[in-house]
C-alpha cells in the first residue's frame, strides 16, 4: 500500500515575533547574504554587526522589526520604518522583508508580510511604499502577490553608477 508523506512547510512551524537583540546577528546574516548575491536594490556592501547593532538600539517608536523563529533559529525578518520624516508623509510606511535562502517558497514571505502590516496598522501608517528599479520589475512577483500595485514611473530617477534609471513606485494602501 503506498503511504503519503506529508511535509510540513517552514511558514507552520516558524512564529513571527518581535525581534530582541540578541537576533541582530542572523538579521544582518541574512540581510548581508542577500547583498553580496545583489539582490538587494539599495544596499551594495554588506553590513558590519556592529552597525547593525547601534541601528536596531536606535529604534523609534515608528519602527518595527519582527523575526521569523523556527524552533530557536531565526530564518526570516521583516523591518518597517516610516518612508519619510516630513509631517505630510508620516502616514507613509516602508516594509522589507528577507527570508533564509533555504526557507523560501513555503510562506514564511507572506507570514511576515500580514505581521508587518498589521504592526504599521497599529502604528497608524495608512499606505506602505517602496521604490524599485523598473529593470527589475520581474522580480516584483511577491509583492503584487500580497497586494502591492505600480502606482507610477519616476523616470531618471536613480542613478546606478553614473547611468540614470526609471524608478517605479509599488504602494500598498493598508
Ligand atoms: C521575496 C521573499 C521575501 C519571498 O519570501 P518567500 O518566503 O519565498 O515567499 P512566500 O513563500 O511566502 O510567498 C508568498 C507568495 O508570493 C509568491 N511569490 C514569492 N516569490 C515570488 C516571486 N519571485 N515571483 C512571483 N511570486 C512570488 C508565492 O507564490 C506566494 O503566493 P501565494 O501565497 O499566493 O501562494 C524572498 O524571496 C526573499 O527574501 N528574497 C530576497 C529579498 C528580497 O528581495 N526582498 C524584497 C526586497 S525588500
Amino acid at each position: 500500500m503506498a503511504r503519503s508523506t506529508t511535509v510540513e512547510r517552514a511558514d507552520s512551524k516558524a512564529r513571527v515575533r518581535e525581534a530582541i537583540l540578541k537576533d541582530v546577528q542572523r538579521i544582518t546574516e541574512i540581510h548581508n547574504q542577500g547583498i553580496v548575491d545583489r539582490e538587494s536594490v539599495l544596499d551594495i556592501t554588506p553590513y558590519p554587526l556592529n552597525q547593525r547593532l547601534a541601528w536596531f538600539k536606535s529604534l523609534s517608536s515608528r519602527e518595527a522589526v519582527l523575526v521569523a523563529d523556527m524552533g530557536g533559529c531565526v530564518v526570516g525578518f521583516s523591518a518597517l520604518q516610516p518612508f519619510s520624516q516630513d509631517d505630510v508623509y508620516s502616514h507613509i510606511g516602508v516594509a522589507t522583508i528577507w527570508v533564509e535562502k533555504d526557507f523560501r517558497g513555503q510562506g514564511l514571505g507572506r507570514k511576515l508580510a500580514e505581521k508587518v502590516f498589521a504592526a504599521a496598522r497599529k502604528k497608524g501608517f495608512k499606505k506602505l511604499m517602496f521604490f524599485a528599479y523598473y529593470f527589475n520589475r520581474e522580480k516584483l512577483g511577491f509583492y503584487k502577490r500580497l497586494g502591492y500595485e505600480e502606482a507610477g514611473m519616476l523616470r531618471r530617477h536613480a542613478k546606478i553608477k553614473d547611468k540614470l534609471v526609471d524608478v517605479l513606485v509599488m504602494e500598498y494602501l493598508l
